[in-house]
């Protein structure tokens, strides 16, 4: 494995106190910057901007972010240190709507706030960091095992495409997505991986050919639309997409793009499946249609990436972040505790 680390808690890099430590991803891959933070407005910030992006590591920096925030701003009191808390946890959940990990990794603090609010402030602040820090490691454990699961269905050989990214530099070490070719890659397996570049942010081509790279993986990296051709080839055996929300009844929203593979797979008989940890299951939300989607900047379509503006000035743009796959398109589900299929 190598050795990117998309955010953590860093508690040296100040000497007045503790800061997240996020890994710039817009300015990857060829500048690596690492920013330290500990105002709750630029943590928004950070993963608004998706400097910090992809569901578990947005969870993480949001879970780090509301402790580090409270650890320099708390409270004496423990009435105010909780409706402190519960504004800013009101506001961090509004930076990106769709990816449940972020309320999930929120509610998580605020069920260890409740759980220790007869005691001090500091007993609240010292559980704070504990529960932070444990949503991170589990990630970790989380990820290996959807790998290990999903390494069972590769072959030596086999082609993989994915869809935007959700590897390393969206969680904690391993990924969703590409925690399975790692895994087979660590054992020796030879693959061929091909990453769609995913406009209009490019998560796959700044990113997952990126990562992959890095780690020694056979990556080629092509256009959205270039799909079709390479699973008509026969050149593609598997896909393995992440997710940003599973809802009960099996739908779910990933990158704007993925219903589009998922259609095409189908269509060419290639296994389509999503990696997800259980905290990206949403059983409150009864189906895809019940999912917000998060809407964007027209200008990541129009001018982003490009030296002057590519469409015509005040031209309507739909720029939704994610799209809904339907469970009919989707093979199977690769958790941390084995592959689900329906029905549930
Ligand atoms: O907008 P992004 O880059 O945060 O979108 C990321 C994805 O769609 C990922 O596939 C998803 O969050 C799963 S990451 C393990």
């Amino acid at each position: 494995m190598h050795t990117l680390r998309p955010v953590y808690l860093d508690e040296e890099h100040f000497a007045t106190g503790p800061s997240v430590a996020i890994l710039d991803q817009t300015q990857l891959p060829h500048t690596h910057i690492t920013l330290y933070l500990t105002e709750l407005n630029l943590i928004y910030e950070a993963i608004k901007s998706l400097r910090v992006r992809g569901a578990p590591a947005i969870g993480i920096a949001a879970a780090l972010g509301i402790y580090v925030h409270m650890k320099h701003t708390a409270p004496a009191n423990i009435d105010a240190f909780i409706s402190a808390f519960e504004s800013a946890r009101a506001y961090l959940a509004s930076s990106r709507p769709t990816a449940v990990n972020l309320t999930w990794a929120l509610n998580r603090m605020a069920g260890t706030i409740k759980d220790h609010a007869s005691t001090t402030v500091p007993n609240i602040l010292l559980a704070l960091r504990e529960t932070a820090l444990a949503i991170l490691n589990e990630d970790t454990n989380v990820c290996r095992s959807i790998g290990e699961h999903g390494a069972q269905l590769l072959k030596p050989g086999m082609g993989i495409l994915t869809h935007c990214n959700a590897g390393t530099l969206a969680a904690s070490q391993y990924g969703t997505a590409l925690a399975p070719i790692y895994i087979a890659h660590e054992r020796g397996m030879s693959l061929r991986v091909y990453a769609d570049e995913t406009r209009p942010l490019l998560q796959g081509a700044r990113l997952t050919a990126y990562e992959l790279r890095m780690a020694g993986v056979d990556t080629t990296l092509i256009c959205d639309n270039m799909a079709a051709d390479v699973m008509q080839k026969g050149l593609v055996d598997i896909v393995f997409v992440g997710c940003d929300r599973v809802a009960a009844n099996g739908d779910t929203a990933n990158k704007i793009g993925t219903l589009g593979v998922a259609i095409l797979a189908k269509n060419f008989n290639i296994p389509c499946y999503v990696c997800v940890p259980f905290s990206t299951i949403d059983t409150q939300t009864i189906t895809g249609a019940d999912i917000e989607i998060e809407q964007r900047n027209p200008r990541e379509v129009t001018q982003m990436w490009y030296e002057k503006d590519m469409a015509p000035k005040n031209v309507k743009v739909y720029n939704p972040a994610f799209d809904v796959t339907p469970a009919a398109y989707i093979t199977g589900y690769i958790t941390e505790n084995g592959v689900l299929k329906p029905p549930f």
